[in-house]
């Protein structure tokens, strides 16, 4: 790895950890081995090292000047700060004895480097081979509590990232609890520093926002046992100049699809103190003696190249080193899915009407979705009773599927395993297995419970009605939804002493379930789904290579929420499909050109009835199939560019999408308000090689990359709002 790798200098108690582009330090303080943050930023040659945690000023250190220890332990730089001793900022990890005492310090014990990256058992993780990582396991222990604590950290030889996570080992010979465990913190010298973040609400997801860091806490959390609508694990810090293209940035990220927090704290002395983990509220687990807990993984991210950077390394993190499977590197099959076709109201005379007609157009596979099973009809009823209802398919699954195979496309189908509802068989026969507290009447939320996913027998139970649904028809695709928030938490399953663990333990089984769902069906396409992208995240991008984004469809929406979520994921994760106008979200009309064109930036499929649009709509549904087999390669591996938001400038968008070789590009450009008496808008283009002479394919003009860059495009000859256009560039 050269200069890529893990490397501790013993002179100077310093661990460097060196990515491509980016160094991270961390330096043993003082006798008693305090771990001290000591950088994170662009790569540094150096090695040797200055006294950059100004220990050697009289009197800050404890074995110095014990009197002054807190002034000591509330002022440096932490790596890994512990409640209760003194750091009145931001813990990462807080703890409560059986004495009732949560006070806790950890310093420096002993370390391991090697080649590699360990699993996290039971959770989702970015992996890598021996050639592409290298670890760090930084062993600290608490004296007195017999606790021990291990950082680990990764960095990867093709990607600016490095990731961390926290075991904790209970040595002693009494239970401790575990209140609060984080996954990743570390603190920075405020340099103007703003953090973006992702907000939002059903069919409105990840919306970017960007503030001040202000002194004292701030940050985006959820408690709905699920990452959320309202606010997404992910936090960028930025300078105030900070652009796409110019400036710093860091991106950490939460590889978790529960509770989380996502904190900056800016303290009297102007340092930030990043913070990222399982969210302590609703969170308590009992560490037995000899019990070890996992951390989930955060994954850090630095670009001194501005945000744009910061996403593209995240795209090439998770595209390489997270998602696995047949369509990690592969084309999806291009699929309509009928829900806002027909919702609850279809039969198999009506799925195979919608079929043939897809077929005809291209379409290449048929996804039933909501309402197939149990008496559903609507959305009050059935979930847990997976059996299908034969009066809506009569010949069953088998039958439908054949005929759709028959026709050529392959056939997938809805479930939503996580749930129960009231009125349903499965709930009269095990009303315990819906969380819920004895004596409290649970909030139904879509007329619906939690099935309590802590329980091996409910997860078994749900296994096998999804294995013996997929055993049954030749199914290629499955759509697991999840549409409803954890609230009254309770656990007929668990003491009065573990009710606090259930919804990381939730959490656990839905990975739990869909781990041996890839494996027992690895050619399986699994795409997640949480009333549309409220569980869009990298944990659940470790079972499923694509997520539905938002139940809002609409295109125009569609450019936020999916530049909101491009900050992060790649556009091959993202559900994207093309609907019917009016949009059934929002009620606008959009041409059914654009449509494709911002679902192209995404799996693209279709989310209508085929029989009922206009013919000249279904026309042009062939074209679009054909741009899709042309672009979805570039698309799925490219290096993705944002180059105008909506967001910024309401009339127009602009993304790009450039070959990893740079021997062609796809401009996306949508005109979302034309405006009058104005000269046609240039384009400066991006990623391009400026010597290279690159052929615009739609006009025949050939202009070397410094013209597409620095002149640009002019987009002319679009008409009215919501026009859109594709720009193919072929280097020659
Ligand atoms: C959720 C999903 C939709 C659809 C419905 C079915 O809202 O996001 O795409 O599957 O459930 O009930």
């Amino acid at each position: 790895m050269d200069d890529i790798g893990i490397t501790y200098y013993e002179d100077s108690r310093v661990f460097k950890l060196d990515t491509p582009n980016t160094s991270y330090m961390i330096q043993i303080v003082d006798e008693e081995g305090f771990l001290g943050h000591m950088y994170y930023g662009a790569k540094l040659p150096d090695t040797t090292f200055g006294d950059w945690l100004r220990t050697k000023e009289y009197p800050f250190i404890p074995s110095k000047n014990n009197r002054e220890r807190l002034a000591f332990l509330d002022a440096l730089p932490m790596e890994y700060p512990t409640h209760g001793v003194g750091d009145f900022r931001l813990s990462a990890l807080e703890i409560k004895t059986q004495g009732g005492h949560h006070a806790c310090s950890i310093t420096y014990f002993d370390h391991k480097i090697y080649k590699g990256k360990p699993n996290l058992t039971g959770l989702p993780a970015t992996f890598g081979s021996d050639e592409e990582c290298e670890t760090l396991e930084l062993t600290c222990k608490d004296s007195v509590l017999n606790l021990t604590v291990i950082l680990n950290y990764t960095v990867f030889e093709d990607v600016d990232v490095i990731t961390r996570s926290a075991k904790v080992v209970n040595e002693a010979n009494q239970p401790i609890k575990l209140l609060k465990v984080l996954s990743a913190s570390f603190d920075l010298e405020d340099d103007n520093y703003e953090l973006i973040t992702l907000h939002g609400a059903w069919a409105r997801e990840r919306m970017v926002e960007r503030r001040k860091i202000a002194h004292g806490i701030q940050g985006v959390s959820s408690s709905r046992g699920e990452t959320s609508q309202q606010e997404h694990p992910f936090l960028s810090i930025v300078n105030k100049t900070t652009t796409e293209d110019y400036g710093e940035a860091y991106g950490i990220n939460f590889v978790y699809s529960g509770n989380f927090i996502a904190q900056a704290e800016k303290c009297s002395s102007d340092l930030i103190r990043i913070a990222i983990g399982i969210n302590p509220v609703n969170f308590e687990w009992n560490l037995d003696p000899g019990e070890i807990f996992t951390s989930p993984e955060a994954v850090m991210v630095y670009s001194n190249q501005g945000i744009g950077q910061m996403s593209r390394t995240f795209h090439d993190l998770y595209r390489n080193h997270l998602i696995r499977g047949k369509y990690k590197d592969s084309e999806r099959p291009i699929l309509i899915n009928n829900w806002e076709a027909t919702y609850f109201d279809f039969n198999t005379d009506k799925l195979l009407d919608i079929a043939r007609n897809a077929a005809r157009l291209g379409i290449e596979m048929l996804v039933m979705d909501d309402g197939w099973f149990g008496k559903r009809n609507d959305d009050n009823t059935s979930l847990g009773d997976w059996y299908v209802n034969e009066e809506k398919l009569p010949g069953g699954l088998n039958y439908l599927v054949e005929e759709i195979n028959k026709l050529g496309m392959k056939f997938g189908i809805w479930m939503e395993p996580e749930m129960v509802s009231k009125d349903s068989d499965l709930y009269r026969e095990h009303p315990d297995w819906a969380i819920q507290v004895p004596n409290r009447t649970a909030a139904l939320g879509r007329n619906q419970y939690v099935l309590d996913l802590s329980r091996k027998e409910v997860r078994d139970y749900i296994y096998e009605r999804i294995r013996s649904i997929l055993h049954s028809a030749n199914i290629a695709y499955l759509k697991w939804d999840m549409n409803r928030p954890l609230t009254d938490l309770g656990s007929y399953a668990l003491d009065e002493h573990s009710q606090g663990e259930l919804s990381h333990r939730y959490v656990l089984g839905v990975y739990e379930l869909q781990e041996r769902l890839i494996s027992e069906f690895p050619d399986l396409l699994l795409e997640n789904c949480s009333s549309g992208g409220a569980r869009f995240d990298p944990g659940m991008l470790y079972y499923s290579p694509q997520i539905w984004c938002s139940d809002d469809t609409d295109a125009i929406e569609r450019l936020k929420i999916q530049r909101g979520t491009s900050m992060i994921y790649p556009l091959s994760t993202m559900g994207a499909h093309v609907s019917d106008c009016p949009n059934h979200a929002l009620g606008r009309n959009t041409p059914f050109e654009t449509r494709g064109y911002v679902a192209l930036s995404g799996t693209f499929g279709y989310e209508l009835d085929v029989t009922k649009i206009s013919e000249e709509d279904q026309n042009k549904i062939p074209e679009q199939v054909a741009m899709y087999h042309k672009y979805n390669q570039l698309i799925r591996s490219g290096d993705y560019y944002r180059i105008a938001s909506m967001m910024d400038d309401p009339t127009f968008d602009c993304t790009m999408v450039v070959a990893k070789d740079k021997s062609e590009a796809l401009v996306t450009y949508i005109q979302v308000m034309a405006r009058v008496a104005y000269r046609n808008r240039r384009i400066h283009l991006k990623g391009l090689e400026e010597n290279s002479y690159y052929l615009w394919e739609e006009t025949g003009e050939v202009y070397s990359g410094a013209v597409y860059m620095n002149v640009g495009i002019t987009m002319d000859g679009l008409w009215g709002d919501y026009q859109g256009k594709l720009i193919h560039l072929i280097r020659q």
